[in-house]
C-alpha cells in the first residue's frame, strides 16, 4: 500500500491544509486508517465505531487483542453518546482539563465495539487539545480509536519522521503536523472506582489532578515495578514498552556511570543528561541533552524522540539519567522503568 504524506502547516488560514484534512477524513469515513499528531504523540486513527477499521489498527501495529484503544472526541455531546454516565468526578476532570492530555475511563455505552475496548465494559475516552486531530474528528463526523502510532513495542512517536519509519507501507495516510508538544502519551485516570484511580501517568500530573478531586490512588506498577501475580488495570501497562532497541539502563550517580565505562572499557554507548548536569556529561561525546530538571516538560517532550535519535546512531546501551517521582517525573520515570526493564546502576 503506498502510504501518502499529508502536511500541514497553517490549518486557521489556509484552504489547502483544509482541503488535506477533509482528504483525510474521507479516508477513515471509508473505514481506512490515517496516523494523525496530538498534543501528546502521533496517533493512528480509525473510526471508532467500525469493527473492521478498528480490527486493522491491530494488524498495522502488531498490537496484542487484549490491549483496548483510547476514543478520542470533538466535543461533549460525541462523550455522551460513548458512556452509560459520567461520574461527578469526571464531570470535574473534563471541566479542568479538556480538551488536553487526560484520557478517563468510562463504563461504556452500547455503540461502542467490543473490539475497541477489548472485551472490557469500560471505554477510555480522551478530548485532544491539538487543533488538526481536533478538525479531524470533528471532519469525519464519527469518535476516533486512536493507539499511538508507533510498532507496538517500539517508543511513541514524536513526530511524522517516526510514523514514517514504523507504519509506511502499512496504512493509507500520515499528516504531518509538526513535533508533539507533550511527548509523552496522555496520563489516564479510572473515575468509575469509588476513588479516582491514576492508571497512566502524563503532563496531568498527580498533583494537578488531586487538586481537582482529592486523594488519587495510584494503580500496581505506575511508580514501581509491578509484582508479575497483580494484573495492572490498564492492559497496556504490562508490556516492555517504549523500547528502543538498544539497552537502557538508568543512573542516578555519575560516579558509577564513569566506574561502569572504565570496568567494560565501553565505547558504543549513548548518554542522556539534563542540562543541570552538563558538567557531569562533559567527558562523553555521544550525547543528548534531554532539557532542563527545573522544567521537567521539556524532558517529556524529548524523552521518545532522543531514544529513537540514539537507536539511529546505532548505539547497544543508552545510560539515562533518572528523575524523582514528583510532578511529571512520574509520567518520565514510569516510561524509562518499562523502556530500560527496571536496569539500573546503582
Ligand atoms: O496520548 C495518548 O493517549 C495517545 C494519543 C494518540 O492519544 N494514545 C495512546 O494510546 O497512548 P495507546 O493505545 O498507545 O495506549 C492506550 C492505553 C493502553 O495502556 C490501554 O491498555 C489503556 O490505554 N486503556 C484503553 N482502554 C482502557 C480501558 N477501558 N481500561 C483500562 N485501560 C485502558
Ligand atoms: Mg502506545
Amino acid at each position: 500500500m503506498e502510504t501518502v504524506l499529508l502536511c500541514i502547516d497553517d490549518l486557521d488560514n489556509s484552504k489547502k491544509d483544509l482541503d488535506k484534512l477533509q482528504q483525510a477524513s474521507s479516508i477513515i469515513k471509508r473505514g481506512g486508517l490515517v496516523a494523525c499528531p496530538t498534543e501528546t504523540v502521533y496517533g493512528l486513527c480509525a473510526n471508532a465505531l467500525d469493527p473492521n477499521a478498528v480490527a486493522n489498527t491491530f494488524v498495522a501495529k502488531g498490537r496484542p487483542n487484549d490491549n483496548p484503544l483510547i476514543v478520542h472526541i470533538s466535543d461533549l455531546a460525541m462523550l455522551e453518546t460513548l458512556v452509560s454516565c459520567i461520574p461527578e468526578t469526571a464531570q470535574r476532570l473534563i471541566n479542568k482539563f479538556w480538551g488536553g492530555p487526560l484520557t478517563i475511563i468510562f463504563n461504556k455505552s452500547e455503540i461502542v465495539p467490543y473490539s475497541v475496548t477489548a472485551g472490557l465494559e469500560t471505554v477510555a475516552v480522551r478530548m485532544p487539545s491539538n487543533k488538526i486531530m481536533q478538525k479531524l474528528i470533528e471532519l469525519s463526523g464519527t469518535p476516533i480509536s486512536a493507539p499511538s502510532a508507533n510498532l507496538s513495542g517500539s517508543p511513541s512517536p514524536t513526530s511524522a519522521k517516526y510514523v514514517q519509519k514504523d507504519l509506511d507501507g502499512k496504512i493509507e495516510c500520515i499528516i504531518d503536523g509538526g513535533v508533539c508538544e507533550f511527548g509523552v502519551e496522555s496520563t489516564i485516570v479510572d473515575c468509575t472506582t469509588e476513588k479516582v484511580m491514576l492508571l497512566r501517568p502524563g503532563n496531568i500530573t498527580v498533583e494537578m489532578l488531586e487538586e481537582v478531586v482529592g486523594d488519587v490512588v495510584l494503580d500496581s506498577g505506575v511508580a514501581l515495578k509491578p509484582k508479575s501475580n497483580i494484573v495492572a488495570k490498564a492492559p497496556g501497562m504490562k508490556y516492555k514498552h517504549y523500547s528502543p532497541k538498544a539497552n537502557v539502563v538508568l543512573f542516578n550517580d555519575y560516579k558509577n556511570l564513569y566506574k561502569e565505562i572504565e570496568s567494560n572499557n565501553k565505547n558504543d554507548f549513548g548518554l542522556l543528561y539534563t542540562y543541570e548536569n552538563t558538567q557531569l556529561a562533559e567527558p562523553f561525546d555521544n550525547k543528548l541533552c534531554l532539557g532542563e530538571r527545573s522544567e521537567l516538560t521539556t524532558v517529556t517532550k524529548n524523552l521518545f524522540e532522543m531514544l529513537r535519535e540514539m537507536d539511529e546512531k546505532g548505539v547497544s546501551t543508552i545510560y539515562c539519567e533518572m528523575f524523582s517521582l514528583e510532578n511529571e517525573g512520574l509520567a518520565i520515570m514510569n516510561r524509562l522503568n518499562k523502556a530500560s526493564d527496571y536496569t539500573y546502576l546503582d
